[in-house]
């Protein structure tokens, strides 16, 4: 008997040591370790890779309680703090063109843009729109705020102009196109998928309540529900839940396609595979 409860003893020690030492989360039901970018961060939200300088961008509340207020942030490879972007009144939004090495931020006033070149050149090209989010598919998208309407960012010789879009109609709160040009929207009663050269669209049924969509470096889109990351099962349109996380908040991919996600106080990479 003694024998027994020293053995459970040691066990439960073990797994306990080994747990903290090998924190991880099961992705696609495969182990993947945890990787702990920073903590300390009330609720990062929008979160975007810089491929070139291994940064990673977020907004974050800033307000006191119930005020939503926000400022743009990063952190670098290998360090924990945050660095301010503190030249974007109410900083909300952000959105990477690592192909053309550009770097957008949405706030309350409107877009900035800068070059992931040039530190601190920043340079304001969309004006009078109150931004809520930002998609790149060769060409910048928004949606702005309260009127949550999708507009198309055009260049065109007296600069940028924001072109509404209204192939979508609806009033929305996220926009992605994945790799094989569909569209997914979301608004309050949940996610529909349209598909390219199509109108129709399709009810995703599973869950209505989006934290973010983001698509991987494959093409492949994902859902961040409440409390975890979702893909769509196209053959017959539900959501399939691939990983478990408590109050997921953001999420983006690094150059090599790991996921980093952000809870409501840390930002967190998932390596494949046990810890070391
Ligand atoms: C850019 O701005 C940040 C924040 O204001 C500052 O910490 C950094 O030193 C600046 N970098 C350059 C190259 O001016
Ligand atoms: C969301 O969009 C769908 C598809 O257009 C529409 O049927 C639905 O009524 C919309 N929901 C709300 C709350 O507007
Ligand atoms: C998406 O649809 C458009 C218009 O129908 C077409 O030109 C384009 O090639 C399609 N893209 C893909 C990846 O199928």
């Amino acid at each position: 008997m003694k024998k027994i409860v020293a053995y459970l003893t040691i066990f439960v020690i073990l797994s306990v040591v080994n747990s903290e030492k090998c924190d991880g989360i099961y992705v696609n039901n495969k182990f993947h370790r945890k990787d702990i970018l920073s903590i300390n961060i009330d609720r990062p939200y929008q979160l975007s890779y810089d491929k070139h300088r291994h940064r990673v961008y977020f907004s974050y509340n800033i307000g006191k309680e119930e005020e939503d207020r926000f400022n743009i942030a990063y952190i670098e490879k290998g360090n924990t703090a945050h660095k301010i972007k503190d030249n974007i009144e109410n900083g909300f939004a952000i959105a990477i063109d690592n192909k053309n090495y550009k770097i957008y931020f949405g706030g309350s006033l409107g877009i900035y843009e800068e070059s992931l070149k040039k530190e601190n050149e920043t340079k304001k090209i969309i004006e009078g729109f109150n931004v809520w989010d930002m998609f790149i598919k060769e060409k910048l998208h928004f949606i702005n705020y309260p009127q949550q309407r999708l507009y198309k960012c055009e260049n065109e010789e007296l600069g940028v102009k924001a072109v509404r879009q209204r192939h979508i109609h609806e009033k929305i709160y996220q926009y992605a196109i994945d790799g094989d040009e569909n569209s997914y929207i979301t608004n309050r009663t949940g996610l529909y998928m349209i598909k390219n050269g199509t109108s129709d669209r399709i009810f995703i049924k599973g869950i209505n309540n989006f934290r973010c969509i983001e698509v991987d470096n494959n093409g492949v889109v994902y859902f961040c529900g409440q409390h975890g990351i979702y893909v769509i099962n196209k053959e017959d349109y539900t959501l399939e839940k691939i990983a478990e996380i408590r109050n997921i908040f953001g999420l983006t991919f690094d150059h090599e396609n790991n996921f980093i996600y952000s809870n409501p106080h840390e930002i967190v990479k998932l390596l494949a595979g046990d810890c070391k």
